[in-house]
């Protein structure tokens, strides 16, 4: 079969295995020739590892200058009667290809991260084939509902202001078009259980039980990513329903950082900068803001994917040169300090001004950001024949 993109709204409904192949080794190519990581971990988890920035950040420890083994979990879904799967399930199975050319362990556990049953398979699998530890944990899950522990009943997140609707464009990628959108202003329930699905409540349990379970190296780390981005977008984002469970999650990481004192580890929060990813483009009325900073950054030479953020990440910030991680008074580490520089977001709010559904294709970097979202499910990518045909059969022989 030949397989051709099908994008419904800002979801994609097909994804192109040999691209999200290329995608892989582009990323490992792009960390081989960086900035090394320097005193990196060796033995890393990465929770939320298919895709976006806990893909990236598996790319970098391993290829990136650490040469670490690495154990992802991710939720996502294989070849079937009902299509080829998802572009994480490949992702998964590439990059453990990779890795395994270098001699290095990428072991893949698919399924639902919040469960009891994933906790214990991967701690099993730490203590008999793993080396017995840990020395990074990192926490990259994105998702619209969890389960609640206790009772199996889902909590679901909104993306919602707090206080007042916010009306904001939006775009759909199927249709290449920018439509006005009112978002609706969050009831304490949606904001709690917002909270639940992407507060800090889970990671917090995962470095529990690991600890419990005596998997955690002396001076283990763990790191979760968060969000905040310039002034302008607060009340879509920073003091909505997202920022809110941000905000319980940094709190999470000074909470986890204490527990972590006694084994000499340490947790934190980096802040990472606005990018396309499958999770990101639901966030209405925000895509005229990235449009008009990747084209800002872009001009300016400072733009950044998820790779080159988490090569950033990782070798100039939680490893590398300095003797204490870098981080800001509410000790979160900034890797977003390119965004917010005040020369990059003065012309962002003057070209954001300038943003209409009739011209957001050429005043802002439309392009790019198509571009990405295509790209993270392997299309549109340079040196692969998207014309040859795919053995869906070939396909379901290779496991995660
Ligand atoms: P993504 O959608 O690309 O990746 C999410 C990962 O979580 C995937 O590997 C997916 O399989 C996994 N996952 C979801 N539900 C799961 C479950 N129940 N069990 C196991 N795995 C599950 O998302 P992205 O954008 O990389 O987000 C990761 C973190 O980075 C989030 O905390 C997000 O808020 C944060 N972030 C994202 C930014 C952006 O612009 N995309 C900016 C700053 C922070
Ligand atoms: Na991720």
């Amino acid at each position: 079969m030949i397989i051709e993109p099908v994008v419904k709204g800002v979801v994609a409904r097909s994804a192109h295995p040999y691209g999200c192949q290329q995608a892989i080794r582009n990323q490992i190519n792009y960390v081989s020739s960086a900035e090394p990581i320097v005193g990196g971990p060796k033995k890393v988890l990465v929770l939320g590892a298919s895709s976006g920035f806990g893909l990236a950040s598996r790319i970098a420890l391993a290829f990136g200058g650490s040469n670490a083994d690495t154990i992802g979990v991710s939720f996502e879904r294989g070849p079937s009667e009902k299509g080829v799967g998802t572009a994480g399930w490949y992702n998964n199975i590439f990059f453990r290809e990779e890795a395994e050319k270098q001699g290095l362990v990428g072991k893949n556990f698919v399924g639902d991260a919040f469960s009891t049953s994933m906790r214990q398979q991967v701690i099993d699998y730490i203590k008999v084939e793993f080396g017995g530890k840990l020395d990074l944990v990192v926490y990259s899950l994105a998702t619209g509902v969890r389960p609640d522990p206790e009772t199996g009943e889902m909590w679901r997140s909104s993306i919602k202001t707090i206080g007042e609707s916010v009306t904001g464009p939006t775009i759909n990628i199927e249709t290449d078009t920018m439509e006005p959108m009112i978002i609706d202003t969050a009831t304490e329930e949606e904001i709690e259980a917002t909270k639940k699905v992407m507060g800090g409540e889970d990671w917090e349990s995962w470095i529990d039980i690991l600890s419990e379970a005596g998997v955690l190296a002396d001076g283990c780390k763990t790191v979760a990513y968060s969000y905040i981005g310039p002034e302008a977008t607060y009340p879509i984002y920073h003091k909505g329903t997202l920022g809110r469970a941000k905000t319980h999650l940094h709190a999470t990481g000074d909470l986890l950082n204490d527990k972590l004192a006694r084994i000499g580890g340490e947790a934190y929060v980096s802040v990472c900068k606005a990018l396309v990813t499958k999770a990101s483009v639901f966030i209405p009325a925000f895509s005229p803001y990235i449009l008009a900073l990747f084209k800002v950054m872009q001009d300016k030479g400072v733009h950044e994917g998820c790779i080159e953020q988490m090569q950033r990440l990782y070798s100039q910030r939680l490893y590398g040169p300095h003797q204490h991680v870098p981080v800001d008074e509410k000790r979160l580490i900034r890797i977003d300090d390119w965004e917010l520089d005040d020369d990059v977001q003065r012309q962002v709010s003057q070209l954001m001004a300038q943003i209409t559904p009739e011209n957001f294709t050429t005043v802002g970097d439309y392009q790019r950001y198509k571009t990405d979202f295509m790209q993270l499910n392997g299309f549109w990518l340079d040196g692969v024949d998207y014309q040859e045909r795919v053995n869906l059969e070939a396909l379901k022989a290779l496991t995660p």
